[in-house]
C-alpha cells in the first residue's frame, strides 16, 4: 500500500529536507530519512533548491515509482544539473540515463549486449587479474590512502581495459573524470567555474573517444568499444555520437559509484570490528557482505524522475512536470522491510535493497559492479586481515553522490 495521507506532518519533513540540503552531507543523513519516512513519506518540497519536487522515502513507494512508466527521465532532468547550453549539457542530454523511454530502450539494448551476465562472466578472469594487480603493490605493515591509491583507480582501470583504451587514454579519462567529480554530479551545486571546466573536459573527451573509434573501425578487436560499434541482431547500430555518449556514461556511471561504495563500506566495516572479524573468518560471506554494504550506505543516495502526466498516488496529486526524488538511501533503511535497519549485518538475507535502482533505468552495469566489488573485498579481507583506519572517516559535504574525503589506512 502506498503511504497514507492521514499520517502526514509536512512541516517536520520540511525541516528534515532543510537540514539535508544545508548540511549537504552526512551528519544526520539516516536520522533525517527516518524523520521523512515517518512524518511525510510523499513530501512535496518548497525548498529553493528543490521547487515542485516530491521526496519519496519509503521502500515500497520508491520501488513502485521507479517502475511506474508515468515517471520518466528526459532533458527536464538533465537540465537540472547540467543546464541546457554548452558541450557538457549537450553530452549529458544524450547519455542513456536521461533519454526518454523510446530512445532509451533502443540505446540500452545496444549497450547492454556488453553487460549481460554472460558477457561479464567472459571478462571475469581479466577483470580479476586487473584488480589483483592494483592490490599487489600494497604491503602488510605499510599504509596508504586506500580511496585515492586503489579504490578510485579500480573501476577506471577495469572499464579502460574493457574498452581497449591505451594507458595514455586511461590516464586522460582518469584526469578528466577526476576533475569533473562529484560536485558537478551533485544536483544544483555546480558553480559557473565548474561548469566551464566540465565543458572543456567534454571537448577533450570527445576528441579522444573519436580517435579511439577511428582506430577500432580500421581494426576491430575483442573489446567493448568494438561491440558498441557493431550492429545489433536487428541490424540497428549506434551512431558515432551515440557511441561517444555511451562511453561517457559507462565511465561516468561506474567510476565514483563503485569507488565510493567500497570506500563507504570499508569505513563502516572497519569501525564495526565484530563484522570485520566475521568476514575475515568467513570470506565466503563476501557476496552477502557486498549486498549489505550496498544497502547500508550506498554511494548513489537518490535518483530523479519527472511526472509525464498528472498522477494520483497514495492520496497525493502529483502534477505534470513535477520532479520526483526517490531516496534510495532512505528506502534501504526502511524498518518495514529491513529488521534492525541501522545495524550492519554482513549475513543479512534476504536483502532487497534498491541501491541499483529499479525499473527501466536500473543500473545497467550491476553485474560488472558486483564482480569488481566481490574481487576487491575478497582481496582485502584475505590479504590484509589486520587492516585499520588511520583516522576517523570524514564524508564529503555532498548528498547525491556520497563518499569519503580520503581513507588513510594501516595494513
Ligand atoms: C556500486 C556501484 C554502482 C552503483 C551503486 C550504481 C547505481 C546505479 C543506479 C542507482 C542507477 C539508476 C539511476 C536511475 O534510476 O536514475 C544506475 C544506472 C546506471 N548505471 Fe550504475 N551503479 C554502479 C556501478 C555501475 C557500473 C560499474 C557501471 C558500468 C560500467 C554502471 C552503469 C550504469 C548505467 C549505464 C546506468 C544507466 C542505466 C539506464 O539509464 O538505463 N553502474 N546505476
Amino acid at each position: 500500500m502506498p503511504a497514507k495521507a492521514a499520517q502526514r506532518d509536512p512541516e517536520i519533513a520540511a525541516a528534515a529536507i532543510e537540514r539535508l540540503a544545508a548540511a549537504r552531507g552526512r551528519d544526520n543523513l539516516y536520522a533525517d530519512y527516518d524523520v521523512l519516512r515517518a512524518a511525510d513519506p510523499l513530501h512535496r518540497s518548497r525548498h529553493e533548491l528543490f521547487p515542485d519536487c516530491w521526496f519519496i522515502s519509503r521502500h515500497e513507494d520508491v520501488d513502485r515509482i521507479l517502475r511506474d512508466r508515468r515517471f520518466v527521465q528526459d532533458s527536464r532532468n538533465s537540465e537540472v544539473f547540467a543546464g541546457s547550453e554548452g558541450p557538457f549539457a549537450e553530452m549529458v542530454s544524450r547519455i542513456l540515463i536521461f533519454l526518454p523511454p523510446g530512445p532509451h530502450e533502443r540505446t540500452r539494448q545496444l549497450i547492454y549486449r556488453a553487460f549481460t551476465p554472460q558477457a561479464v562472466a567472459r571478462r571475469r578472469p581479466r577483470t580479476e587479474a586487473v584488480i589483483r594487480q592494483l592490490f599487489a603493490g600494497l604491503r602488510e605493515g605499510s599504509g596508504c590512502d586506500l580511496l585515492h591509491d586503489v579504490l578510485y583507480p579500480l573501476p577506471m582501470t577495469v572499464i579502460g581495459e574493457m574498452l581497449g583504451a591505451s594507458p595514455e587514454e586511461r590516464e586522460l579519462f582518469f584526469e578528466l573524470f577526476g576533475q569533473q567529480g562529484h560536485e558537478v554530479a551533485d544536483v544544483g551545486t555546480a558553480s559557473d567555474a565548474q561548469r566551464e571546466q566540465a565543458d572543456r573536459m567534454i571537448e577533450r573527451f570527445d576528441e579522444a573517444v573519436r580517435a579511439m573509434i577511428a582506430r577500432r573501425r580500421e581494426a576491430p578487436g575483442d573489446d567493448l568499444l568494438t561491440t558498441l560499434l557493431t550492429k545489433g541482431e536487428d541490424g540497428d547500430c549506434l551512431e558515432e555520437e551515440e557511441v561517444v555518449a555511451a562511453v561517457y556514461i559507462l565511465i561516468g556511471a561506474g567510476h565514483e559509484t563503485t569507488a565510493n561504495l567500497l570506500g563507504n563500506g570499508l569505513a563502516h566495516l572497519l569501525r564495526d570490528r565484530p563484522q570485520w572479524e566475521r568476514l575475515v573468518a568467513a570470506p565466503e560471506l563476501v557476496p552477502a557482505a557486498v549486498e549489505e554494504l550496498l544497502r547500508f550506505d550506498t554511494s548513489v543516495q537518490f535518483n530523479q524522475r519527472v511526472a509525464n502526466e498528472p498522477v494520483r498516488y497514495g492520496g497525493v496529486e502529483i502534477a505534470e512536470n513535477d520532479r520526483i526524488i526517490v531516496l534510495l538511501g532512505a528506502a534501504n533503511r526502511d524498518p518495514e522491510v529491513f529488521e534492525n535497519p541501522h545495524q550492519l549485518d554482513i549475513g543479512r538475507n534476504p536483502n532487497p535493497h534498491l541501491a541499483f535502482g529499479a525499473g527501466l533505468y536500473h543500473c545497467l552495469g550491476l553485474h560488472l559492479a558486483r564482480l569488481e566489488m566481490h574481487t576487491a573485498l575478497d582481496a582485502i579481507v584475505r590479504h590484509f586481515p589486520k587492516l585499520q583506519l588511520a583516522e576517523a572517516p570524514q564524508w564529503r559535504p555532498t548528498w547525491m553522490m556520497c563518499g569519503l574525503e580520503r581513507m588513510p589506512v594501516r595494513f
